[in-house]
């Protein structure tokens, strides 16, 4: 029993020829579908000494407490970051510590576990060497990997879980979802629903978050729509849409291009994809870059003015998705991001994939 994960402790149980699932044609991928031949599995039991040995073993299912506080109470959490083969075959991930330092925060928010986060990178790792075979020969598709904590002790107090598991499992993907013909997207923003408050969990990336997200997700699509842009306040602030955070680009009152994005103030997740934005975006001469407060108001003005020129969500699922249309209550806000010459989030786009996919070295790709 350890106080911390240690990855020197890792046993590892290879699957048996037999136990070993065909790999899907990368067309057939999609988001989420199939998942590779192991799994990494740590236990935490506080009476114990906390956690426990990794375990990395062959997928399977996994056998829960029906009061496990995980199901009742939402103690748990996700996280979300991708193994990609570049054009010399190593594979790399993407600031993966900062994925953890999220993790971590997560954890702390709903009394689970804390643990050392270049312990739990090295172990995942590992599993993604064993399974390097599912990382697509393909630079349209990827290696997703799914680190997840939750409570599982079998107990309906609402009190921080004295017995939890980590586990990550691995599923080969390509696009998040759908786009129209010119590979936008239409969002729908509704003022009746929030994704996040102040002093809420918005910040942290927990299951909760998410499921609470599907029937403003259906409304909009019934109006033609593929995500929700998450407006809060009475100046209807934008703070995220779908599950990626959100990006304008428009002509600042300097007569300079301006990117921004909203700040974290609580109701914004924290990004990898948004960091890393901001951070390489920030170093382009012909460019401000700004954390700021935009609200609807804000981006109408802007747009009827024809200062607004692009709005795109980021996030690792779908890296960039330009967005082309806002509905807003009576209104149908139509955005000129696809009729850019050379739009901001093209070269945003072909700059996290250049580092991803190793067509340029840089300290954000780690070779596993
Ligand atoms: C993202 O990677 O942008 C996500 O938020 C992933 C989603 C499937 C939860």
């Amino acid at each position: 029993a350890l106080e911390v994960i240690v990855y020197d402790d890792l046993r590892v149980s290879l699957a048996a020829p037999y136990q070993l699932q065909p790999k899907p044609e990368v067309e057939e991928l999609g988001f989420g579908r199939y998942f590779t031949d192991h799994m990494l599995k740590i236990y935490y039991h506080r009476a114990l000494g906390g956690w426990q040995k990794p375990e990395i073993m062959p997928f399977e299912n996994l056998s829960i407490h029906p009061a496990a506080k995980a199901l009742h109470y939402a103690v748990q959490l996700f996280e979300g970051l991708k193994a990609y083969r570049g054009r010399d075959d190593k594979i790399r991930l993407f600031r993966p510590e900062l994925n953890m330092e999220r993790m971590n925060l997560a954890a702390q928010r709903s009394g689970l576990p804390m643990f050392d986060g270049d312990e739990l990178v090295k172990c995942i790792s590992r599993l993604v060497q064993i399974d390097q075979e599912w990382v697509p020969h393909s630079e349209t598709s990827t290696l997703y990997i799914r680190p997840t904590l939750i409570g599982v002790d079998p107990t309906f107090g609402i009190q921080a879980p004295d017995s939890a598991l980590l586990f990550a499992v691995l599923s080969p993907v390509s696009a998040y979802y759908k786009k129209s013909r010119d590979g936008a997207v239409s969002i729908f923003a509704d003022p009746n629903v929030v994704r996040a408050f102040p002093g809420g969990a918005g910040n942290r990336k927990v299951g909760s978050n998410y499921g609470p997200t599907i029937e403003a997700t259906s409304r909009a699509e019934k109006l033609g729509h593929q995500q929700v842009l998450w407006l809060f306040g009475p100046n209807h602030e934008l703070t995220e849409v779908g599950a990626m955070n959100i990006f304008i680009v428009y002509i600042n009152e300097h007569g300079d291009k301006q990117l921004a994005t909203p700040p974290l103030n609580g109701l914004i997740l924290p990004g990898v994809t948004r960091r890393s934005i901001l951070e390489l975006a920030s170093q382009w001469e012909d460019l401000t870059v700004k954390e700021e407060v935009i609200t609807m108001n804000n981006l109408i003005e802007l747009n009827k003015q024809g200062r607004l020129l692009e709005m795109f969500g980021a996030g690792t699922a779908v890296v960039i998705s330009p967005i082309s249309r806002v509905g807003f209550l009576d209104m149908d806000v139509n955005i000129p991001t696809m009729k850019q010459p050379a739009p901001v989030y093209q070269r945003v786009k072909d700059t996290l994939l250049a580092i991803q996919y190793g067509h340029i070295e840089h300290p954000y790709a780690r070779i596993i």
